[in-house]
């Protein structure tokens, strides 16, 4: 199928939801305040792929950005493995392939991969769903 809808109030705080979407994994993580606020910490303009937080977010039913959750496809930019949460320096995902650390919002911070983990198209479909595709 083309699109796969996801419903966000099923996902802790702190959890990450991990689903399939035209044969990739997606990752759907309800972020912690500490996540968010070093996700928003970070100095871009020093980053390999200089992507702010805010870029990699887009605006719920409201029009406002919901910075809680991040969703992204789930795989590493280096040669696709699938990277580990709540893993490497960064406090966000560790690819084990090579050793890429990526931050709590999927930017790559250190190691062999070459830009962000990809954010794929998706918009709010209500306060609490997500369509993705
Ligand atoms: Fe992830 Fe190489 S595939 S670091």
């Amino acid at each position: 199928a083309g699109s796969i809808e996801i419903d966000l109030s099923k996902i802790a705080v702190g959890q990450q939801l991990k689903t399939l979407w035209r044969g990739k994994p997606v990752f759907v993580r309800h972020r912690t305040e500490k996540e968010i606020a070093e996700a928003e910490s970070v100095d871009v303009s020093a980053l390999r792929d200089p992507q702010t937080d805010e870029e990699r977010l887009v605006p719920n039913a409201e029009g406002n950005l919901e910075r809680a959750f991040l969703v992204m496809v789930g795989v590493c930019t280096h040669f696709g493995c699938v990277p580990v949460g709540e893993a490497g320096d960064f406090d966000g995902w560790y690819c084990p392939c090579h050793g890429s650390h990526y931050d709590t919002s999927g930017r790559i911070r250190k190691g062999p991969a070459p830009t962000n983990m990809v954010i794929p198209p998706y918009t709010f479909v209500s306060d609490t769903v997500i369509k993705v595709g």
